[in-house]
């Protein structure tokens, strides 16, 4: 973890993920008691800076730092002074001189939160900036694997094949996925059509197919993603019924994936278009738990910044 921030996975490299990933087992210990929480960060201050929306992330890190006993501030984008033309520099400083020790942010534009991180002096995470990166989904996607398929040691993820479908393109998680899962050793291959793929790979340790078809026999995780309609500016795919007839993971192909294969998402789903609607809910499904499990690895990042006396 670059000193006291996290902004991207590739400043964590093999050992930052497995350090994280190993804390994070004793905070879903702690999860699972009847008072969920611990003494570890009180008198902290979290903020959460989402300038864009956010279900799932927004209220699994303030329910993670209300574990640790933070005090959390929420900051929304629609009800503040930006509205008014505020900068963001500004809006930084002003959260700041009240006294805080954490920011999640989360940004449309690629890039903000290590913008933020020279602006102030607490630590900043980055909850998803643009289509560049979004660090603590790919660790709670790793954890997830990691303790359902009983993958542990130096190298826990050697072996797998890993298929990732769908809108690469417009995608901070499967930029984000990527790195953390082959950083582990897996073999990761893309699935999509060309248009929703980065225009250049180079550098991307990958395999790329583009047809479902060609690789559900194969894969130990198939790792499925949102069309990012908001974030496209031209039709990329014919039509929707045509991306789900190629790119889906209809009951039939479900039917077809080996009986320990593991199904994710990291949410939002539209069910009947990524994903069939009762394919979300099959026993190999593990969509849930990447979200119970979110919490305690976000506990793990939040004590592991600033709980060791800073
Ligand atoms: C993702 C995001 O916002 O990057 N969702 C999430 O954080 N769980 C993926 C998405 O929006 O499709």
């Amino acid at each position: 973890m670059t000193r006291q921030h996290l902004l991207d996975v590739d400043s964590l490299g093999h050992d930052g993920i497995v350090e994280l990933l190993e804390l994070s087992d004793s905070f879903v210990e702690v999860s699972q008691r009847a008072v969920p929480k611990v003494p570890a960060l009180t008198g902290k201050t979290v903020v959460s800076l989402f300038f864009e929306d956010s279900t799932r992330t927004r209220l699994s890190f303030e329910t993670a730092a209300k574990r640790l006993s933070a005090d959390t501030m929420t900051f929304s984008v629609g009800t503040s002074s930006v509205k008014k033309g505020e900068s963001i520099r500004d809006t930084v400083l002003t959260i700041e001189a009240m006294g805080i020790d954490a920011v999640v942010v989360r940004h449309g534009s690629a890039g903000v939160p290590h913008q933020i991180s020279r602006w102030i002096d607490a630590s900043i995470i980055n909850g998803g900036d643009g289509w560049h990166a979004h660090p603590t989904q790919a660790l709670l996607d790793c954890y997830t694997i990691r303790t359902r398929l009983d993958r542990r040691g130096e190298r826990p993820f050697d072996g797998l094949h890993i298929a990732i479908v769908g809108d690469i393109k417009h995608s901070r998680v499967a930029r984000s996925d990527v790195l953390a899962f082959t950083a582990l050793g897996a073999r990761v291959t893309l699935v999509a059509p060309g248009t929703l793929l980065p225009p250049s790979l180079a550098g991307w340790p990958v395999e790329v197919a583009h047809r479902l078809d060609d690789v559900l026999g194969d894969i130990d995780v198939a790792y499925m993603l949102r069309m990012q309609l908001e974030r496209q500016e031209q039709a990329l795919v014919p039509s929707l019924r045509e991306y789900t007839s190629v790119f889906g993971l209809t009951p039939a192909r479900a039917a077809r994936l080996s009986k320990e294969a593991l199904i994710m998402h990291p949410g939002p789903m539209n069910r009947g278009v990524e994903i069939g609607a009762e394919v979300a809910d099959d026993e190999r499904s593990v969509i849930t738990a990447q979200v119970a499990n979110g919490v305690a690895v976000r506990m793990a990042v939040l004590f592991r910044l600033l709980g060791s006396g800073k």
